[in-house]
């Protein structure tokens, strides 16, 4: 495996990308997975470990957020990673940047209304980095459902030549999203949390959307969480919900943790089936 803070140029075998901040835990390496099945053997999986400072808020935990290039660098070894790129800031941003990538309307929504900023910085760098790292194939989570969404809508509408791939969420035993931000729990907030799943769940043996909405919010009272919000949306997260597959968002502060999670719901015909 190549560790390297500089790219050489790619070569011509077909290859995939998974950008993280680190702190890399199965739900990253399930990413890195998934990325083998798409090029072979014979490909090449990149994995970037980058603490982007241009998506924190300023009462964000930035200087806090986790860093084990260590344990990451087994991690990516573990699974087979042909190059392990961790860039410096001035590899990613150079001497002042002045452009940066809007996210649009969506951008201000869900995530965005409580970290303003928060998708033109994810945006900006997820954008580097396909330049450089220049993929046929790039890997996001699902548990981050908007910025998966977003990558998508940045990739078609500004035509980056790469696959946008979801990777299902990967989850704990008793349901909660792996994150790198678990650490930060308390033993009686990692208790709590435990409700997430739950509303999700909740959320999908209900058919209407504010019945949906009422179950999951249910179940996130009973643990007292603080919820930040809960709302159903259509798979490419607009707001008219069509019948059928949709989505649940949702975002808690379990003590001094934001966590988020999302799954499938389906929106029944009149409300009541
Ligand atoms: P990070 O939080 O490190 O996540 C890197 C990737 O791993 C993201 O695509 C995220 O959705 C995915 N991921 C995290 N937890 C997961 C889980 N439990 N199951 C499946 N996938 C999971 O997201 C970022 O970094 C950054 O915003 C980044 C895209 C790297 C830009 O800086």
């Amino acid at each position: 495996m190549i560790v390297t803070d500089v790219l050489a140029p790619r070569s011509g075998k077909p290859r995939a990308f998974v950008p993280t901040m680190g702190a890399l835990h199965d739900g990253h390496r399930e990413l890195m997975r998934v990325a083998r099945e798409h090029v072979g053997l014979e490909g090449e999986v990149v994995v970037s470990v980058f603490v982007n400072p241009l998506q924190f808020g300023a009462n964000e935990d930035f200087d806090q957020y986790p860093r084990t290039l260590e344990a990451d660098r087994a991690a990516c070894e573990a699974e087979g990673v042909n190059i392990l790129y961790v860039p410096t800031v001035w590899t990613i941003y150079g001497e002042s940047p002045s452009i940066t990538v809007d996210p649009g309307p969506l951008g201000e929504e869900l995530e965005g209304a409580s970290r303003p900023g928060h998708f033109a910085g994810v945006l900006t760098v997820v954008g580097i980095l396909l330049h450089q790292v220049a993929p046929d194939f790039a890997l996001f989570g699902e548990k981050d459902y908007q910025q998966l969404e977003l990558v998508r809508r940045m990739c078609r509408d500004l035509s980056f030549p790469v696959t946008v791939v979801g990777v299902p969420t990967v989850r704990e035993s008793d349901g909660l999203a792996r994150s790198s931000r678990n650490v930060y729990l308390s033993a009686d907030d990692r208790r709590r949390a435990a409700a997430i799943p739950r509303a999700l769940k909740a959320g999908s043996n209900a058919t209407s959307v504010e019945q949906i909405r009422t179950a999951a919010i249910h179940e996130l009272n009973a643990a007292d969480l603080d919820i930040d919000y809960v709302e159903v949306r259509s798979n490419d997260l607009g707001h008219d919900v069509p019948e059928g597959e949709a989505r649940l968002l949702l975002a808690v502060h379990a003590g001094s943790s934001r966590l988020i999670d999302n799954g499938p719901v389906h929106v029944g015909s009149d409300g009541s089936e």
